[in-house]
């Protein structure tokens, strides 16, 4: 493999997208690949300060602050962990991307999908990931997973996270190429089978 890979990982919270991750570095490592894993918000430094007002801050957020925030810290990732390690031919495994703005801050809070396409252009230099896994999950499965203890965005709600869901449905029917749908209320081992499947057609 002469070029890096950029492959992320998406779905509503409590999904279990991030188990899987962990799995596949594991996994790829093995393989004898260079894998760089980051995450959105977040990363390192400046994106997890970020992270931390996204997920933590108490006091009052417009939707279009938030859309900000999220975008500035994908600016950041993209410039200082992603793209110097594709370059390097290196497997970028990223935890969400400008699909959860599309999801979240479009289908969820209900801002213009045309312009949050714009904004997510603008922070990735129109660069789109190689492939993109969706994990699939009922709601109350979910709500679930997450559990009581909940962050600022867990606390939206079910209608919330049901238009969220949706939203990831929509993406994977318009990028079929980019955008490959998992159940993931199967059990870890049989999900991660379905996530070798995919993968091994990727980079074999
Ligand atoms: P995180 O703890 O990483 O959630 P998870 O483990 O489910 O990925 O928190 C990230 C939260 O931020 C999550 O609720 C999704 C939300 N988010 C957006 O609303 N828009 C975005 O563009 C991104 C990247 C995340």
């Amino acid at each position: 493999m002469k070029k890096g890979l950029f492959i992320t990982f998406e779905g509503a919270d409590g999904c279990g997208k991030t188990t899987q991750l962990n799995l596949l570095k594991d996994y790829l490592i093995s393989k004898g690949f260079d894998v760089v894993i980051t995450r959105e918000p977040g990363g390192k430094g400046l994106g997890e300060k970020v992270r931390e007002i996204l997920l933590n801050y108490d006091g009052v957020v417009s939707d279009r602050c938030e859309s900000f925030l999220f975008l500035a810290d994908r600016a950041q990732n993209i410039d200082i962990i992603v793209n110097p390690a594709v370059e390097q031919g290196k497997i970028v495994l990223c935890d969400r991307h400008t699909d959860s703005t599309v999801a979240y801050q479009g289908y969820g809070r209900g801002l213009d999908i045309t312009e949050i396409n714009m904004l997510n252009n603008l922070a990735t230099h129109n660069k789109k990931p190689d492939l993109t896994l969706v994990f699939d999950v009922d709601i109350e499965t979910s709500m679930q997973r997450v559990g009581q203890n909940k962050d600022r965005m867990e606390s939206a709600g079910k209608e919330f996270f049901n238009r969220v869901r949706n939203g990831y449905l929509e993406l994977a029917k318009q990028e079929p190429q980019r955008i490959k749908v998992i159940n993931s209320t199967k059990s870890i081992e049989e999900v991660f089978e379905n996530v070798k499947e995919i993968i091994n057609s990727y980079i074999i």
